[in-house]
């Protein structure tokens, strides 16, 4: 194949015109009067080839005939425009190399969700999952490039460890050499000790959640974005969150508008993602959900119904803040306003597709601390390291956490979580 240039797909589609060679894997295949049609893909795109019985060697024929959907290939051949040809152009085959599967690839076309999900290691390589996978790996970057240039520090915390951060009720015991050990459900205490030398920090990391919860939006497994930092308040933290949320709508609708295009997301509606989001307390959510028929009541936790009533007619993000202290954590502070309640936020997805955000200002005083933990019934023997880093130098902080699979599912208007993450954890799945 010498003398024609190695090119990706999406380059040779658009250059129309020259020799070229690629490299690939079977994606359609189909043959008609001495000519064999064979849709060939990268991670760019896709090219039909047109390989001619008469242009090519009769072994070269034979195997490109007999191979099956997913072998790979390499095609060398000259470019031709063509209207009817998907991409405006195809490639008229010279030679074709072909290493044909072992076996028949079992996915075609009409195959059950769960079959899929058995299959997922090789269902990744649809044109709908690449492309969800390609806009997973931007927003993962867009969210990075934004707090790099806020001047945060991504730090690396701890997966195995024996403080909980939230109830603790959910975490998956881990046998650590004998000791009792779990999989962390947040990296927030880890991201707050290292605020006292970087001030601005940031974990990216799985976090797991042992729920029995079997819905659209939960994961055993999930990515978690934790920004923690020194000096701010819930007010400061909002601001921040509805600030990088923006961003990474805006990054997406902006460049990846043929990923979303593909997925069938709404690129109109992300381009709308702009601060401010709606700020409404927790007393005021109440009130909305009585008036649209809710039975809830002033303490009650909201799950997926409230969620959707509260954002059901909304176009951007909401807050609900200053939610009652028995739902939430050891690490809030109580609200100076109304001690009912603690300085808190979670932001919901518009539509229904729930919380994508909690977050709080956190306690940045060792006797508070201890008095709301003596409270909250826990074990101060376990969080005595966290209690160390109040006792010099403490400072008030606020940070958050957010779910990337969550935000992926609302921005490409996913029905379900699991495809959002290559290798779903969920409460009957641990494989593939
Ligand atoms: O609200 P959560 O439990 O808050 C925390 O863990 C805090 N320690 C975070 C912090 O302040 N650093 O979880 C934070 C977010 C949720 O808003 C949601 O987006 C996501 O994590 N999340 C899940 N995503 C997928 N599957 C699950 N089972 C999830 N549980 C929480
Ligand atoms: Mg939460």
């Amino acid at each position: 194949m010498a003398g024609f240039k190695r090119m990706r797909i999406s380059k040779a589609v658009a250059a129309k015109d020259g020799q070229a060679r690629i490299r690939g894997w079977i994606y359609r295949k189909r043959s008609s009067g001495g000519k064999l049609f064979v849709v060939i893909r990268d991670n760019s795109g896709t090219i039909q080839c047109v390989a001619d019985k008469s242009a090519i060697s009769a072994k070269e024929w034979e195997k490109a005939d007999a191979a099956y959907l997913e072998s790979a290939v390499e095609v060398a051949g000259t470019l031709k425009a063509d209207a009817r040809a998907p991409g405006g152009a195809e490639l008229e085959v010279k030679s074709i190399s072909v290493s044909n599967s072992k076996e028949q690839f079992p996915i075609t076309e009409y195959q059950s969700p769960e079959f899929l999900l058995d299959v997922r290691h090789l269902w990744l390589r649809s044109a709908r999952m690449s492309n969800i996978m390609k806009a997973r790996s931007h927003l993962f970057r867009y969210a990075r490039e934004f707090l790099d240039k806020q001047g945060f520090f991504e730090i690396t915390p701890p997966l195995i460890t024996k403080s909980g951060g939230e109830t603790g009720a959910d975490m998956f015991e881990v046998n650590y050499f004998g000791q009792k050990a779990y999989l962390t459900e947040s990296s927030q205490l880890y991201a707050e000790a290292m605020i006292y030398s970087l001030e601005k920090v940031y974990s990216f990391a799985p976090s797991w959640r042992a729920e029995k919860s079997r819905t659209v939006k939960h994961l055993a497994e999930y990515w978690h974005l934790e920004p923690e930092m020194a000096y701010y308040n819930n007010a400061k933290s909002m601001a921040l969150q509805e600030r990088l949320v923006s961003h990474m709508a805006a990054r997406l609708a902006k460049n990846d508008r043929d990923i979303l295009e593909a997925v069938g997301a709404d690129a109109a509606a992300l381009e709308k993602i702009r601060p401010p989001f709606k700020r409404i307390s927790y007393d005021k959510a109440m009130e909305i959900l009585q008036q649209k028929g809710s039975h809830k009541v002033w303490g009650d936790d909201f799950g997926v119904e409230e969620e959707k009533l509260l954002t059901e007619d909304e176009e951007k993000p909401i807050f609900v803040h200053n939610m009652p202290k028995d739902l939430k954590a050891f690490y809030m502070p109580i609200s100076k306003k109304d001690p009912r309640t603690v300085e808190c936020a979670d932001m919901l997805a518009p539509k229904g597709h729930g919380e994508i955000i909690g977050g709080s200002e956190r306690i940045g005083d060792y006797d508070q601390m201890v008095a709301r933990m003596k409270e909250k019934g826990l074990v101060l023997e376990n969080y005595k390291w966290y209690l160390d880093t109040l006792k010099y130098g403490a400072v008030p902080h606020a940070g958050f956490g957010l779910g990337m699979e969550r935000v992926i599912k609302w921005m490409l208007g996913l029905d379900h979580i699991r495809d959002a993450i290559p290798f779903p954890r969920v409460i009957n799945r641990v494989e593939p």
